[in-house]
Order: C-alpha cells, then structure tokens, then sequence
C-alpha cells in the first residue's frame, strides 16, 4: 500500500473555537482525518496580539486540544502537534525566508488587511514573519493539502510558490501544497457582522451548554424590517437562516420555516427554537466527549505529546533533506582538500 497524502493545517491558540471555525474547517478535518495523514497544529508563534499574554496562550493551547478532541479529531490517527515544541520550524524558517520575496509578502491581502490594523503604530517584525512559518508548518511535513478558512489561500499561494523555488533551485523537495475551503467559508456573527469571531464577541462557542446557546440565539439579530410576526419577513441574508441552512440537518423543516417566514406565518420565537435545538444536537455529543476528556486531562497531554513527538521525526527527516539539497551538511562527510 502507498503511503497516504498529508494534510496540514492549523489553528492559532487565541482561546475557545466556536462554529464559524467548526463550519469553515474542524467539520473538513473530521472527514479528512480518515484518508489523509494529517498533522493538526496550535501555531502558537502566531501570538500576534497575545504577545503580552503568553499565559492565555498557555491556556489556550489546552482548549484547542480540548475542542478537537471534542469535535471528535483522533490523535492516534492524525498528529497533534504544539509549534514551538518542533524546533525544526525555526530552523526551515531562517533557510526559507531567504527564497520569499518582500514584495510577495507586501501583495497578500490577508497580510496587507492585517497591517493595516496597525495605523501609525509600528508593526512588530514577527508580520513580516509569520506567513513564512505558515509556509514553513505546512512544507515541513511535505503536505500536499492545507484545509483552511477563506482569508488563509493567499498564505497558501505564497507557499505554493515558495515551494516551486525552491524545487526548481536546490532539489524537489516539497510537493506544492493545494488549499481547500470548508463548506461554510464564513459563518456570519450571531450580530449579523460578516465573521463570527472572539474579538467581536458575536460567537456560539463550541464548549457552550444548551441553555448558554439557547440565550444567545433568542438575542440573535434577524430581519429588523420586520415588527411582528405576522409582517412578511426576509430570509435572504437573515442570520437565522443562515445558521439553519449550515447547521439544521433537517432540510424540510428548515423550507417549510422560510416559506412561513417569508409570508408573516411563523415568528422568529419559533424560527429560533428550532434552531436552538438543531444546535444543540450537534453540540452534544462535544459536550460528552469534552466531559470524559475534562475529567481525563492526562489523555490530552498524551495526545498532545506523542503527536509533536511523531511530527518532529517528520521534521528531521525534512531537514535532512533540505540540507542535502542546500548542501549546507559541511561536516558530514571529509574536510575538502587544500594544497
Ligand atoms: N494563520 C492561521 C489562522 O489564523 C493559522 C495557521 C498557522 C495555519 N499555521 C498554519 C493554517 C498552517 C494553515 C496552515 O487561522
């Protein structure tokens, strides 16, 4: 049998993942879990604006773990890696970074957005850096799919392209890396703003218990043109229907709840009571797989700690072949004859 096709992607500890990240990827990762290898990373140098905090990060680290196992990713199978504990990531990086234009990095929109952040304050250096660790977690396993959010494909171009620079300079050494978004690029905020994001304080988080979700649907945004039940009401871009059309398995229910809505025949009490319970399905069996994990806190660290262990065999055999084809290995074989 071949060996299986590798996937790697990543997450940055910033704290509890929620539905917008389960909808744009971990629901991906589930599937593909069972064909590919696949190393899940917490790209913990991504701090970015938890470089003051690094006890959140800390803390971070264990509630993605935490919410993968939840959501049902198997460590045995795939590896759960920590960044920082693969030094090998520092190493490819002080190499690759030699092969990425500025001008590349200047071009990428998510980056450019993400600087733009900044105003008049100095960003640190680590911007400038961090797509080229990106690059570098995804070439260091030699993966050849990366499962990714929307706002992440420029970073994959870059690697894309790094990687053919590479190949064609030295030595093929990396497969060109592919990116593929889930089938909710981006899950609108329970406020109707365009993400559901932390920061924005707008998310069903995915450790929320039923009646937390329950009340953060009833204060859900929905059509605000519409005063009373019986007023016809607009489906289109209404977060409640989107939330059904991503999440509510029951695609009759969820027809039958437009046609009413869009004729003044439902209120949005019951819209959002289906929802309720669409979501909490889903959530549940999270919720047991959480308690077990929560209760068996040494299994997470186990998970944790054998699936950097097995990346970072992956790594230097990576590097071992980086350094062949940099022919950078000096001391491995006789000094060079002089005189
Ligand atoms: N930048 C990604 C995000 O914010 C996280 C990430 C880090 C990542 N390294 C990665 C994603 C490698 C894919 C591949 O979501």
């Amino acid at each position: 049998m071949g060996e299986r096709r590798r996937i790697l992607t990543g997450i940055r500890p910033t704290g509890p993942l929620h539905l917008g990240h389960y909808a744009g990827a971990l629901e991906n990762w589930l599937r593909l879990q069972r064909e590919y290898d696949c190393h899940f990373l917490i790209a913990d140098y991504q701090v970015s604006d938890l470089a003051d905090d690094f006890a959140r990060v800390r803390e971070s680290v264990w509630e993605v773990a935490l919410d993968w196992l939840a959501v049902g990713l198997d460590p045995q199978e795939s590896c759960f890696v920590i960044e920082s504990l693969v030094p090998e990531h520092a190493e490819l990086g002080a190499w690759l970074s030699w092969f990425l234009p500025l001008g590349m990095l200047q071009r990428n929109p998510t980056l450019k957005a993400e600087l733009a952040e900044f105003g008049k304050r100095s960003a640190p250096v680590a911007f400038f850096t961090y797509p080229v660790m990106q690059a570098v977690n995804i070439l260091m396993p030699r993966a050849h799919l990366v499962p990714v959010g929307e706002d992440q494909l420029p970073h994959i171009e870059m690697t894309r392209e790094l990687a053919r620079r590479f190949n064609r300079q030295f030595r093929e050494v990396f497969p060109e890396p592919e990116g593929l978004v889930g089938r909710v690029p981006r899950l609108v905020g329970l406020d109707g703003q365009a993400k559901m994001s932390k920061s924005l304080n707008n998310a069903i988080d995915l450790r929320d218990d039923a009646d937390t979700v329950a009340k953060k649907v009833r204060g859900m945004f929905t059509d605000p043109t519409r005063l009373r039940a019986t007023d016809p009401g607009h489906v289109e871009g209404n977060p409640v229907f989107l939330y059904h059309d991503a999440f509510n398995p029951d695609a009759d229910e969820v027809a039958d709840l437009k046609e009413r809505y869009a004729k003044g025949r439902v209120g949005d009490v019951e819209v959002k009571q289906k929802l309720t319970r669409a979501l909490n399905a889903l959530l549940d069996p999270m919720r047991e797989r959480r308690a077990h994990y929560e209760a068996h806190m040494g299994e997470v660290r186990d998970a944790l700690e054998a699936g950097t262990a097995r990346a970072r065999a992956r790594a230097r055999e990576t590097m071992a072949l980086v350094r062949e084809a940099l022919e950078v290995d000096y001391l491995a074989g006789p000094p060079p004859a002089r005189g």
